[in-house]
């Protein structure tokens, strides 16, 4: 192969993995926002929130150990994705008289970036 063909190739080849690291990356920065009440590292407790370590797919309300104010607490879903894109919209919108005090993240491409990242968190850097 030609060198140019084969850097093509590589490009080809790393793309996708360079705009996935690039979104975890975008994502860890938005997660900067709640980093102040939240934990994703499963060895650390909660913060001000409850920690966020495996969130998704995780039932509202699920660590025994957090105290959940009562209107996150009577709640009954999963926090799949899309319900956690609704949270991040809005959460008092989501669930009136929630104590998360944080207005939202307006920005639905930046809400997919730090959804991917409570998927996966990039831990200890
Ligand atoms: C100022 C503090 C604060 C900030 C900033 C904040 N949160 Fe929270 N968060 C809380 C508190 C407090 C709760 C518990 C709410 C309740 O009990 O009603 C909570 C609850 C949650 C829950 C529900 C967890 C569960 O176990 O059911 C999720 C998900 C969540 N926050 C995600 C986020 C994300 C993502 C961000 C950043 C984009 C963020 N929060 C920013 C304080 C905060």
């Amino acid at each position: 192969m030609r060198p140019l063909a084969l850097s093509l190739a590589v490009l080809a080849l790393a793309g996708p993995a360079l705009a996935q690291s690039a979104d975890r990356e975008a994502g860890k920065r938005v997660f900067q926002r709640c980093a102040a009440c939240h934990s994703v590292d499963p060895a650390a407790g909660a913060k001000f929130g409850p920690n966020l370590h495996g969130v998704v797919g995780r039932k509202v309300a699920g660590l025994p150990s957090y105290n959940y104010s009562a209107a996150l607490k009577a709640q009954k879903f999963i926090w799949t994705e899309a319900q956690l894109d609704k949270w991040l919209k809005g959460p008092r919108a989501l669930v009136p008289g929630t104590a998360m005090p944080f207005p939202g993240v307006a920005d639905a491409a930046e809400r997919k970036v730090v959804i991917a990242y409570l998927k996966d968190p990039i831990l200890g850097r």
